[in-house]
């Protein structure tokens, strides 16, 4: 394998990140979570009211805004206009809006001018939506990972009756449902499944189990 990256695709509540984490602890390579960077821009926009239907609004705010990557510990932070703001971007409001900004060209190039940059420098673990397809089309290993909407509800609503965060599950499904629907339909770089890339459905698979599959697919091709 020439390009040692892995490039992880799905739609939302996949188990990408954990599982990507995990893998690049394991294989000591570095994880990017670009999601991560979508969502401070959702907060960029959120904080500055800006009507994401708007061109010109979005255009000024691309130019205003900055968005660096840092490691601490090994855990990405996100900086955005020198605020680390890492710890304020899981929320569903920032999910949300990430997938309205996401789907224009101002924001999308400007993510994956700075996603390339980071790869270039090291080797990299990425997850996303558009890794396989645009950002690394060079990636030595490519996975699809998704599982059913039902099943990517349950672990969301496990996750935040965990927190003791009262929740309905078919809420969740429809709004990961809508999710979907919007990263997949949207015309530039939407939600598909690279020609290339491993499908991986985690339905019936725990954790641990996608973790192996996925390095007995790296070392394979090592
Ligand atoms: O993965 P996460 O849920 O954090 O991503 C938030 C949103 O950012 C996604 O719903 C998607 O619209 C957008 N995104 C994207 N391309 C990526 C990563 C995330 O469009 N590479």
């Amino acid at each position: 394998m020439k390009n040692k990256n892995i490039a992880i695709d799905g739609p939302a509540g996949a188990g990408k990140s954990t599982i990507a984490k995990s893998i690049a602890k394991k294989l000591q390579i570095v994880y990017v979570d670009t999601g991560a960077m979508y969502r401070a821009v959702a907060l960029y926009f959120i904080r500055q009211n800006i009507d994401t239907e708007s061109r010109e609004e979005i255009q000024k705010a691309c130019d205003s805004l900055e968005i660096t990557i840092d490691y601490k510990n090994g855990e990405q932070q996100v900086i955005l206009n020198n605020e680390n703001v890492t710890n304020l971007l899981r929320k569903e409001e920032v999910g949300n809006m990430a997938s309205a900004v996401a789907k224009h060209y101002e924001v999308r190039k400007k993510m994956v001018e700075l996603q390339q940059n980071l790869a270039k420098i090291r080797t990299v673990i990425m997850d996303g939506r558009d890794i396989g397809t645009v950002v690394l089309p060079d990636a030595g290993l490519k996975i699809y990972l998704t599982a059913s909407s039902r099943e990517r509800a349950k672990r969301r609503w496990n996750e935040l009756s965990l927190k003791g965060i009262p929740c309905n599950i078919d809420e969740i499904e429809q709004d990961i449902k809508a999710r979907d629907k919007q990263d997949m339909n949207r015309e530039i770089s939407p939600l598909c499944q690279a020609e290339d890339a491993v499908l991986v459905d985690s339905s019936q698979m725990s954790i641990e189990e996608v973790i192996d599959r996925i390095i007995a697919l790296y070392l394979e091709r090592l």
